[in-house]
């Protein structure tokens, strides 16, 4: 699987199964995502889609096949899937935050308990990055005081003191309301401007065609077009894609 080009990817995925019980969610997958961009994965419910990212850091372990991260195959079983995950942050639809802890320590507990950095330096990372997402003022509260948009801000942050390599996004605006969508993926659009490698399952297809840098259509446990956003979505090659695109809002 090695070649000249491996530096450019961040993770490429070969021949990737993934089944479960006897259903084939992923069915020999295939795809580079390039390091420093902003690849966006759409396609209907029940694609596969969050089965996919949730195998690239190992949450999801599937069945056959490679993802190369960092020059290495993360399903080899000599490998510690651990490493991954420390690499490769993951943000959720429902945020996933602790709920008993404040804003800050959500953010501090990875980087200390995972990466074994001192709680001081934790600590200014932490705020370093809620900062950043606009959240510093909220360091001491608890998530259940936050709004949706607020609440995902401090996952991004969590995600992004752990510093990661890549951030995975599973639907990040699709359990908020219409008016806090903006302000998450304003923060999304900025970190994909300062070149951090992202890999993002959305709805959101404006967002795919403008900010994106790849697409990727997935189809029954199928990738059925994958490439430049807005060429592939003013130009769909196949039906499939056609037709979901008639039922989406542009
Ligand atoms: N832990 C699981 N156990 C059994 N089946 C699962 C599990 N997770 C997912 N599936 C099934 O795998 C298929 C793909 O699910 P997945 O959640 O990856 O789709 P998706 O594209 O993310 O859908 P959505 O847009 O609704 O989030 C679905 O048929 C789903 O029911
Ligand atoms: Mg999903």
């Amino acid at each position: 699987m090695k070649n000249k080009k491996d530096k450019d990817y961040i993770l490429q995925v070969r021949n990737l199964n993934k089944s479960f019980h006897d259903v084939k969610v992923l069915k020999n997958i295939n795809l580079d995502f390039k390091k420093g961009q902003t690849t966006t994965i759409i396609g209907p419910s029940g694609s596969g889609k969050s089965t996919l990212i949730r195998c690239l850091n190992r949450l999801e372990t599937a069945d056959s096949g490679e993802i190369n991260f960092a020059g290495q195959n993360i399903l080899d079983k000599r490998y510690n899937p651990n490493f991954a995950q420390k690499h490769i942050s993951m943000v959720f639809q429902q945020f996933n935050l602790f709920a008993n802890k404040s804003v800050l320590d959500n953010c501090v507990i990875g980087p200390e308990k995972v990466l074994g950095i001192d709680k001081q330096t934790a600590r200014q990372r932490a705020l370093l990055n809620l900062e950043k997402v606009g959240m510093k003022a909220f360091a001491g509260k608890l998530p259940y005081s936050l709004s949706g948009g607020q609440k995902q801000r401090v996952a991004i942050a969590r995600a992004l003191s752990m510093k990661p390599q890549a951030i995975l996004f599973d639907e990040p605006t699709s359990a908020l309301d219409p008016q806090m969508v903006a302000e998450v993926l304003d923060i999304i659009i900025k970190l994909a401007q300062e070149g951090l490698s992202m890999i993002i399952v959305t709805h959101e297809m404006r967002f795919a065609r403008d900010v994106s840098t790849d697409l990727i259509f997935l189809q029954d446990g199928e990738v059925v077009e994958q490439g430049n956003p807005k060429k592939i979505l003013s130009k769909p090659k196949t039906s499939k894609l056609t037709k979901f695109l008639q039922k989406t809002h542009l």
